[in-house]
């Protein structure tokens, strides 16, 4: 090969190499133009922070509507007699509890504490003088005792971030209609290194003004809109939380507290609820999902309405001791005033064949 050809070649070479470097400097710039437009606002998903647990407490709401005393603040607070139905289902009591508790000992041993919040009611079963569950009245942990009585469980829930020190950092939250119907573990809920499940509801927020006749739809509505201000977007598909367990954690609660203290204290003044309350499930769930690792584990939660149809509702109990589902939430969708007898001896049969282990913490009779 004359000279003159190897530097030719050489050239050549040279040529190719310049655009081969060229055209991968240009890709690697579109590749991080790319990578910029699809991160995730608020960093990947390893990046975000991880909750920390010590360890894991229970934090059940409780009331019995049907306690006199409670019924007349119930009125004197409302000013009216909508609010004084003895069987207002939002205030009965089907015994849940009692169940909800025995189901901790035998489905969830690792629980360490178990705190009733209430307002200053035990249950007629219960024995005040047990170490083993413990109640926490409302006037012992709302900053701002001009706001009881209160009977809107917004507001209850809204004063969990001042709930007593001695609850854990991390709870799992029941209202009195849960029970654990199988073994569950600690990473049902939370894991060291993936952070909180989570359990997404379909429904998104928010919900069509019709739907929003439903005051749970409206404060859902509106906790989406402050979310939607403070966070500066227009998010139409936020999703509600599942109708069943909660997970809540101080850390996050602080920070709601912080970004919306005007909005928690307006909530936790309203005796009832309002179309303008915090839906507290709503918004943890929309700031856990924002800032923190999450992950969402196959649904665990099966939901059935309790109803005055006895024929239907034994169908449904043996169903739910055939499946056994982690957990299960018996919403109380009985007639207000004249709710089915049979069906309230059938769910306590129910209960009695599921849970008959009964607890350190009940009355012995
Ligand atoms: C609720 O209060 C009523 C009336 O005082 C009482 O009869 C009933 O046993 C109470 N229920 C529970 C679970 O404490």
């Amino acid at each position: 090969m004359k000279r003159i050809h190897f530097v030719f070649v050489i050239l050549g070479l040279l040529w190719i190499s310049g655009i081969a470097l060229y055209m991968s400097s240009r890709q690697k710039v579109e590749q991080s133009i790319q990578e910029e437009q699809t991160k995730p606002i608020q960093g990947t998903r390893t990046d975000k922070k991880k909750l920390h647990c010590d360890y894991i407490d229970m934090v059940y709401t409780w009331v019995n509507g049907s306690d006199p005393k409670h019924i007349d603040s119930r009125t004197m607070r409302s000013g009216n007699t909508r609010h004084s139905s003895p069987g207002n289902n939002r205030y009965r009591d089907l015994m849940g509890l009692k169940y909800s508790l025995r189901s901790i000992k035998k489905f969830a041993p690792w629980i360490k504490n178990v705190w009733v919040v209430s307002a200053s009611q035990y249950p007629t079963w219960f024995d005040p003088s047990s170490d083993e569950v413990k109640f926490i009245f409302h006037e012992d942990y709302y900053s701002n005792q001009d706001d009881l009585p209160t009977f809107n469980s917004n507001s209850i829930e809204s004063n969990f971030y001042s709930l007593p020190k001695e609850v854990s950092d991390c709870f799992i939250y029941f209202n009195d209609d849960i029970f654990f119907g199988a073994p569950v573990s600690v990473s049902d809920f939370w894991d060291s290194d993936a952070g909180q499940a989570i359990y997404k509801s379909s429904w998104t927020a928010p919900q069509s003004k019709e739907k929003q006749s439903n005051i749970w739809h409206a404060c859902i509505a509106y906790t989406n809109d402050l979310l939607n201000n403070i966070w500066e977007v227009d998010n139409k598909n936020r999703h509600y939380a599942s109708h069943g367990h909660q997970f809540f954690t101080r850390e996050i609660f602080d920070r709601m507290y912080q970004d919306l203290e005007p909005e928690f204290k307006k909530t936790s003044a309203n005796p009832f609820r309002t179309a303008h309350d915090l839906q507290i499930p709503f918004l943890y769930l929309a700031y856990v999902t924002r800032f923190y690792a999450t992950y969402e584990p196959t649904p665990i939660n099966y939901y059935a309405l309790i109803m005055d149809d006895h024929e239907k509702m034994k169908k449904e109990f043996a169903k739910i001791l055939a499946k056994k589902p982690k957990t299960v939430c018996l919403n109380d969708g009985l007639s207000p005033d004249k709710p089915n007898t049979k069906v309230v001896d059938e769910l306590e049969k129910f209960f009695e064949t599921y849970l008959p282990e009964r607890g350190s913490w009940e009355k012995s009779n």
